[in-house]
């Protein structure tokens, strides 16, 4: 874990709210009450309704993670950057090219939104960078653009779970790690390829843990919840 090892355990599970209407989100986080305080809104529920959502959490006193990903010139990254500090957010997505991730940290300002970097999506292998046009492949790219984060002062990073000890050993503590691609030992891993249960990723050095279908699709998604929980505090 990184110099946010004082981060409360709950405060390291973040539910991913992918559903397409801001009232099925709504519901979902009434049905999980207390037991979840952190949510990330992905670009469908965002199109959907979701930033007003995201305002309705954040006054409920949730935390928010904007997953919108964004990559643009520098001005009008630093610019919806500063926005999304405004509406008080927790977390928010930016493609991790350097231009892109220097001038969202800029938008930030002192607000106490941290910046989130999306190194290599893990739907592209080596062939889709060398088509795209890279000279480098996923590892060495992923590996340059983790440094390349440290070096533009941003919060952290989003990385598969079988990825994080290594960037862990590579960045030190100066950044946070976020992981999707959690499964609960025993639950079904969808369409995620490579999967760690919570305790594993959090050894392993993760931050904070973003957890969709286990939760969300659960017959009971507070008691699921809480079950994460438990295991992540023997962790
Ligand atoms: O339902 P599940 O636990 O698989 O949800 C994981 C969440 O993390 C989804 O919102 C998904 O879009 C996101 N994500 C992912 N893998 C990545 C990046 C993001 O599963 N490499």
């Amino acid at each position: 874990m990184s110099d946010a090892a004082a981060i409360p355990l709950r405060d390291r599970l973040i539910v991913a709210l992918d559903v397409a209407t801001p009232e099925a989100a709504a519901e979902l986080v009434a049905q999980l009450g207390d037991s979840v305080s952190f949510y990330k809104i992905g670009l469908e529920l965002a199109y959907g309704g979701g930033l007003s959502l995201a305002e309705r959490l954040i006054d409920q006193g949730k935390q928010v993670f904007l997953d919108l990903k964004l990559h643009d010139i520098p001005a009008t990254v630093e610019k919806a950057a500063a926005q999304v500090a405004r509406l008080g957010a927790t977390f928010l997505t930016v493609h991790a090219f350097p231009q892109t991730m220097a001038a969202a940290r800029r938008g930030v300002g002192a607000a106490p939104l941290l910046i989130l970097g999306v190194t290599v999506m893990t739907s592209y292998d080596d062939a889709d960078l060398e088509a795209a046009g890279y000279a480098f492949g996923v590892r060495d790219l992923v590996a340059r653009r983790a440094d390349q984060a440290v070096a533009a002062g941003i919060g952290g990073l989003i990385l598969s779970a079988e990825e994080v000890s290594a960037m862990r050993t590579r960045v030190g503590s100066s950044l946070r790690l976020i992981t999707p691609g959690i499964r609960p030992a025993g639950a079904a891993v969808g369409d995620q390829k490579r999967v760690m249960t919570p305790a594993a990723a959090l050894r392993a050095g993760a931050d904070h843990l973003v957890i969709g279908r286990p939760i969300t699709q659960a017959a009971d998604p507070r008691a699921a919840a809480e079950a994460i929980l438990s295991e992540m505090a023997g962790a």
